[in-house]
């Protein structure tokens, strides 16, 4: 059961133990019985960036037809002779969709980073070291405002660059767009999803409406680009926008001087995907989102050693077992999903206090040029 799954440690000794300063707790999860669970695994062979081979730092996915790999699909003889590369993935897809059984589901994610942020220009410029013990820490620096960042106008053209590349597979690739759109509630995703997809030539059925979701948001760190706005805002700013059930009014997850750690991130990366792929019955889907959080949905094993109190966690393939991919600022990773609903509860996975993160006193100085 969920409940027993996530149930919290007592962890006593560390010094944190006033409760908000838990990971979240999960909201309740998808619709499968709750004896089941669900695990999810990348389906390699199908895309560039999930070859060992590929090099995500230097990969261009608007170079690489999106990275999906010049093939032939066992269903290929029941496409037409013009299909493209993505028509005929597509068919492959669905085909798989309908031979799975009930038990399956597979699911094509198109995970984009948001857009360069004004927290992104801050980190460069005054380096991390001072960025996260002082300046990641304030609203910005009287000339820059980085709490909550909006993109700047370098992100708001690699957004546009990925809204150009979506047109030309529209026109050259006829590629399946994505039938439902989530994205992180933070301004920068909010941002760049709109510029990505607002404008394309999208079939009257997949309209462009995303769906506001909590825990696609980033690694929460105590940094004020962590911190979200209000629904409020996010509702003015974006009216056409959708939000998941349960969506609060203010950010209730950010702690001042705080973070949350790499397990939790992942166990709300599962929940996330749990609460998606229970819900939605839609194949592809797009999610804006950010380079922690992808990084974290991408995940493979993620293994905490034990430690004395901390007692001993292992989380065997948590989330979609992907190899590590970086994204750079606007980039977009399509990964092939298989989920799978297994009988019975979920290996236990436990949640552990948030650390407290280290500051600086005095204001570290600025970088010497090199
Ligand atoms: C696939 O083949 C086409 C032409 O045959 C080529 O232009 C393209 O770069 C190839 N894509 C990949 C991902 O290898
Ligand atoms: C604030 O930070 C930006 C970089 O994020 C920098 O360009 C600017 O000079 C800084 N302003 C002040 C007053 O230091």
């Amino acid at each position: 059961m969920l409940s027993m799954v996530f149930e919290l440690l007592t962890v006593s000794t560390l010094a944190v133990t006033c409760a908000a300063h838990w990971a979240p707790r999960p909201t309740p999860g998808p619709q499968h019985p709750a004896a089941d669970h669900v695990t999810y695994t990348t389906v390699k062979g199908f895309f560039l960036q999930d070859e060992d081979t590929t090099v995500p730092a230097t990969f261009d996915y608007t170079a690489q037809n999106f990275g999906l790999i010049n093939r032939t699909y066992p269903t290929d003889n029941k496409c037409d002779r013009s299909f493209t590369q993505w028509q005929k993935f597509e068919h492959y897809v669905d085909t798989l969709n309908k031979r799975g059984g009930k038990n399956v589901d597979y699911k094509v994610l198109f995970l984009g980073r948001h857009g360069e942020g004004y927290h992104n220009v801050a980190e460069s410029y005054y380096g991390t070291p001072a960025w996260n013990c002082y300046w990641s820490l304030l609203d910005g620096n009287g000339t820059s405002v980085w709490a909550d960042a909006h993109i700047t106008p370098n992100g708001v053209a690699q957004a546009e660059k990925a809204a150009n590349y979506w047109a030309s597979r529209i026109t050259l690739q006829k590629i399946p767009l994505p039938e439902s759109y989530y994205t992180s509630p933070l301004t920068r995703c909010l941002e760049t999803a709109s510029l990505t997809f607002s404008k394309l030539p999208l079939p009257r059925k997949q309209p462009f409406i995303p769906t506001v979701k909590e825990f696609f948001r980033e690694g929460i760190s105590g940094h004020t680009c962590d911190r979200r706005s209000s629904k409020t805002y996010i509702h003015n700013s974006f009216p056409t926008y959708k939000f998941e059930r349960g969506f609060s009014e203010q950010d209730l997850l950010f702690e001042e001087d705080f973070a949350e750690q790499s397990i939790d991130q992942d166990i709300r990366s599962k929940i996330v995907l749990d609460d998606v792929f229970g819900s939605d019955e839609n194949t592809w889907l797009s999610v804006t989102s950010h380079s922690g959080e992808i990084a974290s949905l991408l995940r493979g094993k993620f293994s905490l050693h034990s430690s004395g109190e901390m007692g001993g966690m292992l989380i065997k393939d948590l989330v979609l077992g992907h190899q590590d991919f970086r994204l750079s600022t606007g980039a977009v990773i399509p990964v092939l999903v298989k989920a799978e609903t297994i009988k019975g509860d979920a290996p236990v996975t436990s949640t552990v206090a948030w650390s407290s993160i280290s500051t600086c006193s005095t204001v570290p100085p600025l970088p010497t040029a090199t």
